[in-house]
């Protein structure tokens, strides 16, 4: 344990009055999620992930881009939150106040006991309609998806019968301005924020830790890489999140550590 955490860091964590946890795609890393980049495999091997995620691709070929994220979200059903995730989760029951701050479209934090996370890049489970916005139910979970995945026609609104599309944020749109503002107003309030799983290259979520260093709060990083948030970290745990989470957990309030999976 003692190779993963410091002392430091856990008496910060313990202390801590209002938490936030920032997490990007490495917190699903061990969860066996596909990163952005990774999650081009099979039918989409030969695109980019850029020219995929935007509204210019989906106009022009929505049953490639649907089927792509109908893909990656019965990836995600298949997935199971890792330790690290239920550590976060009791993170939220330690804290006076904590909130989950996530870049990541899967619903993991969600399934291992957070309580609303907040999402910056929307939600693998919040399609809706690409014309009315109305939100559309997520297809049920029958249609297994074949390994190297297909192309998938877009359900229609049930209100205007334009096409349905995933409920995330593509290049070149906005982010959700509630989420944003939220994430904006936690980060500026609390007094310790920890990112986790963060290359913290992608603007505007990766201003979120900046802006609680900027308002003086404690930031540790949890990363097995270095990344331009150390720059703006107090404390670098190197090493993964389903191992570095638990420890700091436990070296913080005595949990005791979960039984390691696996
Ligand atoms: P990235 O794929 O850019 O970075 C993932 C980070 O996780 C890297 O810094 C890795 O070193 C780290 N990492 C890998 N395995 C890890 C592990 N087991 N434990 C902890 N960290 C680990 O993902 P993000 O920073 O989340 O945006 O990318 C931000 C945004 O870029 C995504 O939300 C997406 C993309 O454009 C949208 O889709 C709008």
């Amino acid at each position: 344990m003692a190779e993963l955490v410091t002392t430091e860091a856990a008496a910060m964590l313990g202390q801590a009055r209002r938490v936030v946890v920032f997490t990007g795609a490495g917190m699903s890393a061990e969860s066996g999620v596909p990163t952005f980049r990774d999650a081009l495999t099979g039918l989409w091997q030969r695109y980019d992930a850029h020219a995929l995620a935007t509204p210019e691709a989906f106009r022009d070929d929505p049953a490639l881009v649907w089927g792509w994220y109908e893909w990656r979200r019965c990836a995600v059903r298949r997935a199971q939150p890792h330790e690290g995730h239920l550590a976060v989760a009791a993170i939220e029951t330690h804290a006076p106040h904590a909130v989950v701050i996530t870049q990541n479209v899967d619903d993991l934090h969600e399934r291992a006991g957070s309580k609303a996370p907040v999402h910056l890049h929307g939600s693998l489970f919040a399609p809706r309609c690409s014309a009315c916005a109305q939100p559309a139910p997520p297809p049920d979970g029958t249609a297994e998806e074949p390994i190297e995945g297909r192309r998938t026609p877009p359900p229609r609104c049930a209100h205007c019968a334009a096409p349905v599309r995933p409920g995330v944020v593509w290049f070149g749109e906005a982010l959700p301005q509630q989420a944003l503002e939220a994430a904006v107003e936690e980060a500026a309030s609390c007094d310790l924020l920890l990112t986790v799983g963060t290359s913290g290259l992608v603007y505007p979520a990766a201003e979120i830790p900046q802006v609680a260093a900027r308002m003086g709060a404690t930031v540790i990083q949890v990363n097995p890489q270095p990344t331009p948030l150390d720059a703006v970290s107090d404390v670098n745990l190197r090493g993964p999140a389903a191992r570095v989470l638990p420890a700091l957990v436990q070296a913080a309030w005595g949990d005791p550590e979960p039984p390691q999976s696996g």
